[in-house]
């Protein structure tokens, strides 16, 4: 009993003495703590003390516990005080910046593409990337046996479903509920099974769509000039090339003066001066017949362009999977 008299003195001291709050903290450790702390040795061996004398000796272990903690949290409350008090808050300090973040680069550049669109008067339409076979192929004038509903460039889904390939089933789900005239551009996710540094399993496309009486080809190709010169912000220049595709006749791959070395030639556009930049047409009769447009009335153009790739050549990318790496070091730079 004496010498608990003396450890509780002893206690009392170091605490009255302790400046800081780890200072406390770490006498507390060794006073309560669960592990090595003095009491819990004291508890401990009263399993060694005479059996008669054991509820004297744990009354007196508890009632030392509970001083050491009652000491404790006065003491705690202390060194606090003082603290406030020695280190008042100095409020003309800088505050710190939180990191706000910002868009990422493939949301900057397609909502660069709508402004774009939207200044010459187009709407900006959207559709389902869960589509139905209907809608992306046999309405775009692609019957079940084009080579690009082949299994391995499709990702079909059970029931009959699939990822949508691209965004042109939007042009038709926006001509069964409309009637001419039609001035859109539809941004989204498409899906296709290919991958390498030029190609990702998801991407973005933009699609265009404008359906009137007396729509030429040269409002075409007039409206891609305009649209690639707003958003590279310069003089670029642009060609058409005969192509294919099911749902445009006649179709043209367009072709964008070099936007690296302005034509001279690069590794970019392959020493050619040129970059393949996206497809285009004039919508096919078949197309107008599955949404039920007279071809003899109306005529329209079509287009439809990557947006990983205009934010590549925006930037200067080289891989198309940075964009989707989620890696901060790659993303903090735009
Ligand atoms: N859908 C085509 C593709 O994914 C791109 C395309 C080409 C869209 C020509 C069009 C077009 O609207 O007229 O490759």
């Amino acid at each position: 009993m004496e010498s608990f008299e003396a450890l509780r003195d002893e206690w009392l001291k170091a605490l009255d003495e302790a400046q800081t709050e780890s200072e406390v903290l770490e006498l507390k450790g060794r006073f309560v703590g669960k592990k090595r702390g003095k009491i819990q040795d004291l508890l401990m061996q009263l399993k060694s003390a005479p059996p008669e004398e054991r509820p004297l000796l744990g009354q007196a272990v508890n009632k030392l516990k509970g001083d050491a903690e009652a000491a404790i949290e006065a003491a705690l409350k202390r060194v606090r005080a003082k603290r406030t008090q020695l280190e008042p808050i100095d409020v003309t300090l800088p505050g710190l910046r939180p990191n706000a973040g910002h868009l990422h680069p493939i949301t900057r550049v397609r909502r660069e593409i709508e402004d774009i669109f939207v200044s010459m008067g187009y709407a900006v339409a959207m559709g389902p990337e869960v589509e139905d076979p209907y809608h992306n192929f046999e309405a775009l004038n692609t019957p079940a046996d084009h080579p690009s509903r082949d299994i391995q460039d499709t990702f079909y889904l059970e029931g009959g479903l699939l990822l949508r390939t691209q965004t042109s089933p939007v042009q038709i789900r926006t001509m069964e509920s409309r009637r001419p005239p039609i001035k859109i551009i539809a941004p989204g996710r498409v899906f296709r099974r290919d991958d390498d540094v030029s190609h990702s399993p998801m991407f973005f496309q933009v699609e265009g769509l404008v359906v009137d009486r007396g729509i030429t080809m040269s409002d075409l190709k007039g409206t891609l000039l305009q649209f690639y010169r707003s958003l590279f912000q310069r003089d670029v220049n642009i060609r058409f090339r005969p192509s294919y595709f099911p749902f445009t006749e006649p179709s043209a791959e367009t072709d964008l003066s070099c936007v690296i070395c302005s034509g001279a030639g690069c590794p970019v556009c392959k020493r050619t001066g040129w970059l393949e930049v996206g497809g285009c047409g004039m919508v096919d009769p078949a197309v107008f017949a599955s949404v039920g447009y007279d071809p003899e009335e109306y005529s329209g153009f079509a287009f439809g362009l990557g947006i990983d790739r205009m934010a590549m050549l925006k930037y200067g990318i080289d891989n198309i999977k940075y964009f989707y790496e989620n890696d901060l070091a790659f993303l903090e730079q735009f």
